[in-house]
């Protein structure tokens, strides 16, 4: 197959492609943003849609005027969009808006508590922090494993249903990792878990904005129970995110949060809860952030998520095969095709550390990436062999510097001739080892503050 026939151009949907930043040498060059796992631009067209609607938004739920019940229309509206995005049946879930992936994951962490009793939670061994921290501190936990490359064990997870049989009240995974990519084969996962009584959360996280997703309907086995999102990560990055859920399991129970629009009557004797969503979403809505997060779907409706997802897979089938022929290179998980993955590698070149590269193509190609363990320690540990006497050795001195990787994550936007730079200035680091190093040993923390002066941050009293 030739790699290179499907270039769609999505430059044009997505602010900042053509912003100049300086080089470590004062040169301006066009910024190439290969971090969008981290968090992606925004659209242009979510933008213009904050512009034109600001002048009609107003306080939602609670006013009278006009411009008051517009916005409180399109927000109680929106909740179907969003529904209908990835294939969830509005009369059995509640969307719920939250901050991002992670406060949805927390607040369904404490809305879960009250049901559990002595059960167990599944997470995995690839989850990002998000997904594990919030369960690890309130339940009995354990973590399915995953393979030498860093997949999860379907087989592991089938164990540990049989070994908790009963006892297993949610397997919660990664839709897809923000390490090494891969998805997880989440519908396989859901009929598993359902078929051992237990419910799945998915963390849509790095997959939503990337892949087609159905939660589909509850009598299908392999439905999802929850998803989580964020908006940021798709083109939309103004405070929003998703949690998606049962009706039953939120009508049940007191939200983690209370306050101002969560009830319907309130005596000091009693609470009666408001309906649906609006009982976990305490005090004002985000609606700019969900009207952004609206206009950032339909732009991906539009395109098509199965374009993205195949355009993406083909960009990252051409970067490893670029990467791979790099002196010295490592790269994490499956480096041969980009079957069954989102846009991520992750990978080091051996005896250049990954902050210091990181800042090298920063700093010389204007290339911004991250570098670490991203908020996915016990996984990045796997992947590099970490051993426990490692990690004591670093709790005991916190100057070593810490085990990680470099990780490249695409976005709709980036293109082939991206992706040549990056591995042409991959490739003059890993051939020319001991100049880079001297230039940049020292760089682990540059500071940027000399161009704070760019914005107004510097002018303010
Ligand atoms: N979870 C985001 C990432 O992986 C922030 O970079």
């Amino acid at each position: 197959m030739n790699l290179t026939i499907f270039r769609p151009n999505f430059r044009k949907l997505v602010v900042g492609v053509d912003t100049k930043v300086p080089l470590g040498d004062g040169r301006e060059v066009t910024s190439i943003n290969l971090d969008n796992a981290a968090s992606t631009p925004p659209f242009v067209s979510v933008l213009e849609e904050i512009n034109n609607f600001s002048p009609w938004y107003s306080s939602i739920h609670r006013g009278t005027g006009y411009k008051s019940k517009l916005s409180s229309d399109f927000y109680d509206y929106s909740r179907s969009i969003i529904a209908e995005f990835v294939g969830a049946n509005s009369n059995e879930k509640n969307v719920i808006y939250v901050k991002n992936a992670t406060e949805g994951i927390n607040k369904l962490s404490y809305r879960l508590l009250e049901d559990y009793g002595d059960g167990v939670i599944l997470s995995t061994f690839m989850e990002h922090h998000s997904n594990d921290l919030p369960w690890r501190t309130k339940y009995k936990i354990d973590y399915v494993q995953v393979d030498n490359k860093g997949r999860l064990s379907l087989d592991d997870l089938e164990h540990k249903l049989v070994k908790y049989r009963g006892k297993v009240k949610l397997v919660t995974v990664t839709g897809a990792s923000n390490v090494t990519g891969y998805t997880n084969p989440i519908a396989t996962i859901a009929a598993l878990a359902h078929e051992y009584g237990a419910k799945i959360l998915v963390d849509g996280a790095q997959l939503v904005p990337h892949a087609p997703v159905e939660i589909k309907n509850s009598l299908d086995p392999e439905h999802l129970d929850f998803l989580v999102f964020s908006a940021h990560k798709m083109y939309a990055p103004f405070g929003a995110g998703v949690l998606i859920g049962p009706k039953d399991t939120f009508a049940k129970g007191v939200p983690d949060y209370s306050g101002g629009g969560t009830i319907k009557m309130v005596t000091h004797d009693f609470i009666s809860w408001a309906d649906g969503s609006e009982k976990d979403e305490a005090g004002t809505p985000n609606v700019i952030g969900v009207l952004a997060l609206v206009q950032a779907i339909k732009i991906l409706k539009n395109i098509g998520m199965d374009n993205i997802e195949r355009y993406e897979q083909n960009l990252t089938e051409y970067a490893l095969r670029k990467l791979k022929k790099i002196k010295d290179i490592e790269i994490y998980g499956n480096c041969q095709d980009s079957k069954d993955r989102v846009g991520i590698i992750t990978f080091n070149i051996k005896g250049v550390d990954h902050r210091t590269l990181a800042n090298i193509l920063s700093l010389e190609a204007g290339i911004a990436v991250r570098n670490g363990c991203f908020c996915a320690q016990p996984y990045v540990q796997r992947l590099l062999n970490v051993s426990n006497k490692d990690i004591e050795k670093h709790m005991a001195n916190p100057h070593l510097p810490h085990p990680g990787m470099v990780r490249i994550s695409f976005g709709l936007y980036n293109t082939y001739s991206e992706v040549d730079k990056l591995a042409q200035i991959l490739a003059d680091v890993a051939d020319n080892k001991k100049i880079f190093l001297k230039k940049y040993q020292d760089t682990s923390e540059i500071s940027l503050a000399q161009n704070i002066g760019r914005w107004s941050i510097a002018d303010s009293p």
